[in-house]
């Protein structure tokens, strides 16, 4: 069984080799949250577009329905793109404003995603329907796929 760590190092490369192969960012970011999703079962696994000044809009995932927009600022998502820093979430019953779309969502992890100019142009969000799923290593190796993102002009 590998580690968590072991699986991400796996997994890079591949991720790496999808994005350098096609440049719609819908179509990477739909096959980015499918092989995230797949290779470790998490509950919710996409990508929120940021698609005005103060608005996210849902984009390519893997999992239950979702809300569709999110302000700027509002809930883990909104506080990632706002402070353009990656939220972790141990337990979101005890995050301020936490958007539940789930009630089993339990922890949750947001990594901005930004473009060439270093703008976040979405992000992308995993939750997991247990508690303190995600720390360190996921945020390292998310926000190095996330960074994928920013070598390409989309
Ligand atoms: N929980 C998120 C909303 C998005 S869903 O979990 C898919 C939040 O608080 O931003």
């Amino acid at each position: 069984m590998n580690t968590k760590d072991e699986k991400y190092a796996e997994l890079f490369p591949q991720i790496k080799s999808i994005l350098e192969g096609e440049t719609d960012m819908i179509a990477n970011m739909a096959n980015v949250a499918a092989v995230l999703h797949e290779e470790f079962n998490f509950w919710w696994t996409g990508f929120y577009r940021v698609v005005s000044e103060d608005t996210l809009l849902l984009g390519p995932f893997q999992g239950p329905l979702a809300c569709t927009r999110i302000k700027k600022g509002r809930g883990v998502c909104g506080t990632a793109w706002e402070e353009n820093t990656t939220q972790v979430v141990p337990d979101v019953h005890l995050f301020p404003g936490h958007i539940a779309c789930s009630s089993l969502s339990q922890s949750e992890i947001v990594v901005p995603v930004h473009d060439r100019g270093g703008r976040v142009v979405a992000v992308l969000d995993i939750d997991s329907e247990r508690l303190s799923t995600f720390d360190e290593t996921d945020k390292l190796w998310l926000e190095k796929i996330c960074d994928l993102f920013s070598s390409t002009d989309y």
